[in-house]
């Protein structure tokens, strides 16, 4: 029988990429999203349920009426900037609109999660490429609320016996092969849909924070990673959970806190001024670039060492090279923005 995931925030980007495989690869996706950011349009493997995390009857319900087996937890507001200067809306949608999810899940004995963590839980970086044991020492608000999760399903696994896996994504980048889903964030803060803009016309130009770091040409480094091979690590990190599970059921499990942390990253870095050039040959089309100052608190380089994903789980990035991820993405912005501009 096909088993059941309840998916927070599965009308949003990586979401509606994760129901995708899940549905492919036989499972049920079932879909929470309050549609404050997600699109219902992006929901099309599995039932939506527009309802909040906070809401603890629909939860309820939903665990009733769809008995899933585990969850993927992606359902959060992300923007970095905004939660330096609202901390409270993150804080409670990110930490207590979790702690609402997993009390839920205790009500109704569902006790496998993967949770969306990530880079942002390291702040800045002491070594490269950063490992799972890097110091976790958050810049901002957003990340502190994913440290606090992470830390919280760790206890719930010592005292619940709840098991998670959290996945520390480096920057999501990429659409769906089949171009059926892409990113649609809005605002739009990351810099390759960004460059997307500046290529389709529907903005002037593309601007680059900080040309002075000790770079290959000066400007930030950042690990991106296709938002498929993301989705095929949440798949894996639900099976892990199950294996876990039924070793434990059966007593063959010695330890008992076998939670896990782990990077999601191609360890390999690409810099601004690359991904605009990829853009602007995949496209075949000009626009300005603007040379800025660089920004407070921006790292010059942020690189997963990415090796714990596949001892751990056996996952291999294969659909990470820049070229196929500026490819997919180029050609879900053009489906999406129909004819262009220039
Ligand atoms: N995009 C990245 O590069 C990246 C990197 C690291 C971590 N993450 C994390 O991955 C997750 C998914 O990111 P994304 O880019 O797909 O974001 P997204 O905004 O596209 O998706 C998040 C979804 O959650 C929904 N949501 C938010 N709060 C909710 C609530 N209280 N109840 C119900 N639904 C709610 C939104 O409507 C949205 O559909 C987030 O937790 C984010 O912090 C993303």
């Amino acid at each position: 029988m096909k088993k059941t995931i309840l998916v927070t925030g599965g009308a949003g980007y990586i979401g509606s990429h994760t129901c995708k495989l899940l549905h492919e690869q036989d499972y049920t996706p079932v879909v929470l999203d309050n549609l404050v950011y997600g699109h219902e349009s992006s929901v099309q493997w599995g039932e939506l349920i527009k309802g909040d995390l906070n809401d603890p009857a629909v939860l309820d319900s939903l665990f009733r009426k769809f008995a899933p087996t585990a969850v993927i937890h992606f359902a959060a507001y992300a923007y970095v900037g905004e939660s330096m200067t609202e901390p409270e809306k993150y804080y409670q949608n990110n930490v207590s609109g979790t702690l609402s999810l997993l009390a839920a899940m205790r009500r109704n004995n569902c006790k496998n999660i993967v949770f969306s963590s990530s880079c942002a839980t390291y702040g800045l970086p002491v070594s490269l490429p950063i490992d799972e044991l890097h110091p976790q020492d958050p810049v901002n608000p957003y990340g502190q609320s994913k440290l606090m999760v992470e830390k919280i399903l760790a206890d719930y696994d010592s005292a619940y016996g709840l098991k998670s896996v959290s996945l520390r994504y480096f920057n999501a980048a990429g659409a769906d092969s089949g171009i059926m889903i892409g990113e649609d964030h809005n605002p739009e803060t990351h810099l390759l849909p960004l460059t997307m803009y500046a290529a389709l016309g529907l903005r002037e130009n593309i601007r680059v924070f900080g040309t002075d770091y000790d770079t290959r040409d000066g400007s930030a480094v950042r690990d991106y990673i296709h938002v498929t091979d993301l989705a095929e690590a949440h798949i894996l990190a639900l099976q892990y959970l199950e294996d876990k599970n039924y070793l434990e059921d059966k007593n063959y499990l010695e330890e008992r806190n076998s939670s896990q942390q782990i990077n999601l990253g191609t360890g390999q870095g690409h810099s601004v001024l690359e991904i605009i050039r990829k853009v602007q040959q995949v496209s075949g089309r000009e626009f300005p670039v603007i040379l800025e100052e660089r920004r407070q608190g921006d790292p010059p380089i942020l690189v997963a060492d990415a090796r714990k994903a596949e001892t751990v789980l056996g996952w291999k990035p294969t659909h990470s090279e820049l070229g196929n991820i500026v490819r997919t993405a180029w050609q879900w912005h053009v489906k999406c923005h129909g004819s262009l501009k220039k």
